[in-house]
């Protein structure tokens, strides 16, 4: 066997499955460039890290179930200046991760909500960070069939080994007294362990009224907010001014608010 076959098959045996199949180029080009030893070296292992980063971000990506992928490069700041673009910037240099602090960001459907959350959860993900992304009320419905099955404590481990925990759209339906409970308990026992991000269309006021408790929606937004960061956007829908520009949907004030 020539050493060149030699050092591949020993490449694969080692599981350096990417540097193997770069070995011939890699070889090529360090012989037209004339690279030092540790030239062609540092390139042939910088291919296999690459492959391998590349490999670990898709299945932590994969694992946090991102409802779709968008960065905070694709968020139209001009768009939506309600929102801080400095405050978001800061966010997402993550320090609010490593002090467990948590992310809440409030307001009408469409205003980009549910975008800042995953940009911040794919750039925890970047820095290595567990990620998972549950809606409030897939979150509350597993917890109470948990609670109802005796297996609640295993359940609530998917939950609280995440560093980062988002939770999209709470406050959409009303939760019952054993979606209320298993929401405290959750709240509870992430604070000040591990973060999470909650989205949601109700102001702060109408907690009571979603959690069907007064007294334990103060509890639960105690908890949250001790160290928090609230950003709430108001303004246009980003669907909606889309539509709008195609075409689908004249201006709601000359169509709908004008009486005839
Ligand atoms: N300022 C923005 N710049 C770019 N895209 C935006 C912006 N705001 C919202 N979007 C897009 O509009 C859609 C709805 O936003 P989303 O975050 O899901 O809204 P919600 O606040 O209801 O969670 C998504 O596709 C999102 O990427
Ligand atoms: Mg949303």
């Amino acid at each position: 066997m020539i050493p060149l076959e030699r050092c591949r098959d020993q490449l694969e045996h080692l599981g350096l499955t990417q540097a193997a199949q770069a070995l011939d180029h890699t070889l090529e080009v360090a012989a037209r460039k004339e690279w030092s030893y540790a030239e062609f070296l540092q390139d042939l292992l910088g291919v296999e890290a690459q492959a391998r980063r590349e490999r670990y971000l898709r299945t932590r990506t994969r694992l946090a179930h991102l409802p779709y992928r968008r960065t905070l490069e694709d968020f139209d700041f001009a768009f939506q200046p309600s929102v801080d673009e400095r405050q978001i910037r800061e966010l997402a240099t993550l320090a609010f991760v490593h002090e467990a602090a948590n992310v809440l960001l409030l307001g009408p459907p469409g205003v980009g909500k549910t975008h800042l959350a995953v940009a911040l959860g794919l750039k925890a993900i970047e820095q290595g960070q567990g990620v998972y992304f549950v809606r409030a009320h897939n979150l509350l419905e597993d917890l109470a069939r948990a609670q109802a099955e005796h297996r609640l404590d295993r359940r609530m481990r998917v939950y609280l080994a995440p560093k980062v925990l988002i939770i999209d759209e709470f406050g959409v339906w009303p939760c019952d007294r054993i979606a209320t409970t298993a929401l405290f308990t959750l709240i509870s026992a992430r604070y000040e362990r591990g973060s999470i991000i909650l989205t949601s269309n109700k102001g702060f006021a109408e907690w009571g009224e979603v959690l069907g408790d007064a007294v334990v929606a103060t509890a639960i937004l105690d908890r949250l907010m001790h160290h928090s960061h609230v950003i709430n956007i108001r303004g246009e829908s980003y669907r909606l001014r889309e539509k709008r520009r195609a075409g689908m949907l004249t201006s709601v004030t000359a169509t709908d608010a004008q009486p005839r």
